[in-house]
């Protein structure tokens, strides 16, 4: 096993609150815990093409970053360097630069690599450890919590809190103006930060990926609520969220990015289906980048600095071709390769669903039948 003296850190895709806190953690455990001189290297694994874009990193440097949001290194969600894609004359050229990046490593001397990133990032690296024998060691990042093996990933709780904040903010207004409002929340394919703001900022309607909805069902929702004198609705609706038989919503594709899909635009549908259906005024209040701006919470802050420093430790140890987990409060190790293609995304069936059923909210998926007397009734679910 080659000893350790240097070792390289990046941040990449989206930026996520606690990148910071990640790049501070790693810095200040290689200095002081083993010894090691660290280098942050700049905009993802792009900072490693041409000539490499890189810097030693001291205690000094990374004074301040516990909360300070954003990452100090710059970041990017199109580079996989195995896939270049570069629009040039209007057309999209894919290349291998891979070579370049190994290079850059050799020149700069680093005996390994903390790379921090989501499930794409993940994969990159992956393909790095595998092909090319470089020893890296992965910080799975996301606001959406949906990187399989591990409870969290750091920048959800932030995301979430953001989220919370702002429906508690819409709540004057939804009930001063007796109004429906549609709060479209992050997340992609997955329903946790429209799920976990929706609960926690008491959304009396939230439709996530995970369980199809139906307009009626939601517009049943609505009037039942106007019967027990409920005048206003608030809606939390993550992107990703679709109608049964439906597809998800798609507000741009950017071409050059290895995932091109970003979806967006589920709250403006919404209240054009609902208004005429229903007799309050509706609204699309979109969070966006917010729900990933600003300082990390406490709770991010303590997770992101046990995750830097686990990184740093596997590293040490020999470890490449692993990501640093927290399960059940404890913190360790597993292979890039198991989470390789897959998300975690929301079980329908879990603890949190029913709990927020038995509250009285409804996922949009509640349907009628016919009883043989002739009665209506509604249920929960989605019928079989
Ligand atoms: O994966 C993080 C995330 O914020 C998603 O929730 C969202 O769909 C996507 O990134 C937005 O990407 P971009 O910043 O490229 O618009």
């Amino acid at each position: 096993m080659k000893t350790i003296k240097r070792i390289g850190i990046l941040t990449c895709g989206g930026d996520c609150p606690g990148l910071n806190s990640v790049i501070r953690a790693v810095t200040k455990c290689a200095i002081v815990e083993y010894g090691l001189e660290v280098f942050g290297i700049y905009d993802s694994f792009d900072g490693l093409l041409g000539i490499p874009k890189a810097r030693r990193l001291k205690m000094d440097d990374v004074k301040g970053l516990l909360f300070r949001g954003g990452t100090v290194l710059g970041s990017t969600n199109k580079g996989d360097p195995f896939e270049y894609r570069r629009i040039v004359c209007g057309k999209l050229v894919v290349e291998d630069l891979s070579d370049e990046v190994v290079q850059n490593i050799e020149h700069l001397g680093l005996d390994g690599l903390v790379v921090i990133g989501g499930d794409g990032t993940m994969a990159i690296a992956n393909k790095f450890v595998e092909r090319k024998g470089i020893p890296i060691v992965g910080v799975p990042k996301t606001i959406d919590n949906d990187i399989p093996e591990t409870d969290r990933t750091f920048g959800f709780d932030t995301a979430v809190a953001i989220a919370t904040e702002a429906i508690d903010r819409l709540q004057t207004t939804a009930s001063s103006h007796h109004r429906i409002l549609v709060v479209e929340t992050m997340g992609r394919n997955a329903g946790w930060i429209a799920l976990e703001a929706g609960l926690a900022g008491g959304a009396d309607i939230i439709l996530i990926p995970e369980i199809p909805f139906r307009v009626e069902a939601i517009v049943e929702a609505i009037d039942e609520r106007e019967r027990y004198g409920r005048r206003s609705t608030i809606i939390c609706a993550a992107e990703g969220a679709r109608p049964v038989g439906g597809k998800q919503f798609v507000e741009r594709i950017v071409k050059d990015s290895a995932e091109p899909v970003r979806l967006g635009g589920i709250a403006r549908w919404l209240c054009n289906e609902l208004e005429g259906k229903v007799r309050a005024e509706c609204r699309a209040i979109v969070l966006g980048h917010i729900q990933r701006g600003g300082t990390p919470t406490a709770s991010d802050r303590v997770l992101c600095t046990r995750l830097g420093v686990e990184a740093v430790n596997a590293l040490v140890r020999g470890e490449t071709g692993t990501m640093v987990v927290v399960r059940n409060n404890e913190i360790g190790t597993v292979p890039i390769a198991k989470i390789a293609g897959k998300q975690r995304l929301v079980d329908p069936e879990s603890d949190i669903i029913r709990a927020t059923r038995a509250t009285a909210v409804s996922f949009g998926d509640g349907f009628e039948t016919c009883q043989a007397d002739g009665r209506k009734e509604t249920f929960a679910g989605t019928p079989a």
